[in-house]
């Protein structure tokens, strides 16, 4: 029977939903009865670290064990109850302009004799997977991301995690808001896109709403606060994603600086507009920047459940020898679309069926809006 070694590995920012995926590739990969079938026998070799494993992995002054860990099923077995990854995760990339280590990445790969390889990440991690693709490399890719914006898919592990965190969150701070009657900025994630902030706002009933895919401007949020108090509210909640900023303003970035793929790392603009807002309205506000807890916890059923479809097709891919491929999810099916198709491209909120720029809200008129203009984000 031909033998075939797949490795797989995580990229980039950790989440819920990716140890499911990786026990289902497992699972798929080492199926008995499905072995027979394929007259394939696979084995998987799980890449700790991201793309910093394969940077590394045969380099013999380190400890190899550091940087590939061989898996079965009795080593998985539990792993889809859990948040993060157990490979390992880096935001490492083997391309990078200043320090191009993919000649290595790719000698690795030869040398740890890896027929296929699975690669769960977002847009940075994914893009490597598609240079090496060209390369010549068998890859398949997995979106992750919570922030959910690549492009061909609808859906992306970690994002309905996350949304529950910024729920049960925007919860708990409605108690605390109500004793005080005050104004709470809550900051989501989400890089250059709203998802998290939409969504998430929608889940928990924030009274504003603020993405990056529109400016907002500082006055109309005081008005429409003000509306409010004059309407009877008690307290008022304000999501806020990293990525929105005033109209004629920046960003606002946590620190100076870019990562290795060359991403401003964004937070702040919640404490701007707490100020901005209590200068306004004469209202006690307090901001919260919700941060890595929306990556944290225990995958929700939803993120088991497509890591789990995600892995398994995955493994189909690999099987059909189809590669250069990533999973997606779109129109309520699990399918498959070229890699090169998702690179470089951002997955934004449209603002024109929606977000509702009056009311700096989800949309209250989803049909109507919606006129032959499906947006399958509304039926996931
Ligand atoms: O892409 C996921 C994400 O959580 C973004 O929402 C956020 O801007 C970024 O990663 C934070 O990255 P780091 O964990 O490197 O601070």
């Amino acid at each position: 029977m031909r033998k075939s070694r797949i490795g797989v590995l995580t990229g980039g920012g950790d989440c819920a939903g990716l140890n499911p995926a990786i026990k289902w590739v497992v699972k798929t990969a080492l199926d008995k009865r499905l072995e027979s079938e394929r007259g394939v026998q696979h084995e998987v070799l799980g890449i700790r670290n991201g793309w910093k494993g394969l940077m590394y992995a045969e380099n013999a002054s380190l400890n190899i064990q550091d940087h590939v860990m061989p898996l079965d099923e009795e080593r998985v077995r539990t792993w889809d109850r859990y948040g993060g990854t157990m490979l390992g995760t880096s935001r490492t990339n083997p391309y990078h302009p200043k320090d191009d280590q993919s000649k290595t990445v790719l000698n690795n790969i030869e040398k740890l004799g890896l027929d296929a390889l699975i690669v769960i990440g977002g847009d940075d991690t994914l893009g490597v997977a598609d240079k090496l693709s060209q390369e010549g490399v068998n890859v398949v890719g997995i979106p992750k991301t919570i922030d959910n914006d690549l492009a061909e898919t609808n859906y992306t592990l970690g994002f309905e995690t996350a949304l529950n965190v910024i729920t049960e969150e925007v919860d708990r701070l409605r108690t605390t808001a109500g004793s005080h009657q005050r104004i709470f900025v809550v900051e989501t994630m989400g890089r250059h896109t709203g998802w998290l902030a939409l969504e998430g706002g929608e889940s928990c009933g924030a009274y504003i709403i603020l993405i990056p895919e529109y400016d907002f401007s500082i006055e109309k949020v005081n008005e429409l606060l003000l509306e409010g108090r004059r309407a009877g509210a008690r307290y008022e909640i304000v999501l806020v994603a990293e990525g929105a900023k005033p109209i004629g303003g920046t960003e606002f970035v946590r620190q100076e600086g870019v990562d290795s793929f060359g991403h401003k790392m964004l937070s702040g603009v919640a404490d701007f507009l707490a100020k901005e807002i209590s200068k306004g309205t004469d209202v006690e506000t307090r901001s919260i920047i919700l941060s890595h807890l929306q990556r944290g916890g225990a995958p929700c059923a939803y993120d088991r459940r497509m890591g789990r479809y995600f892995g398994i097709a995955a493994v189909d891919l690999i099987v059909m020898r189809d590669f250069g491929k990533m999973v997606c999810y779109r129109n309520g099916e699990i399918t498959t679309c070229p890699l090169q198709k998702v690179i470089g491209r951002t997955h934004c909120v449209n603002l024109a069926t929606q977000y509702d720029t009056e009311r700096y809200n989800g949309r209250r008129n989803l049909l109507i809006h919606g006129k032959g203009e499906t947006d399958a984000r509304r039926f996931r």
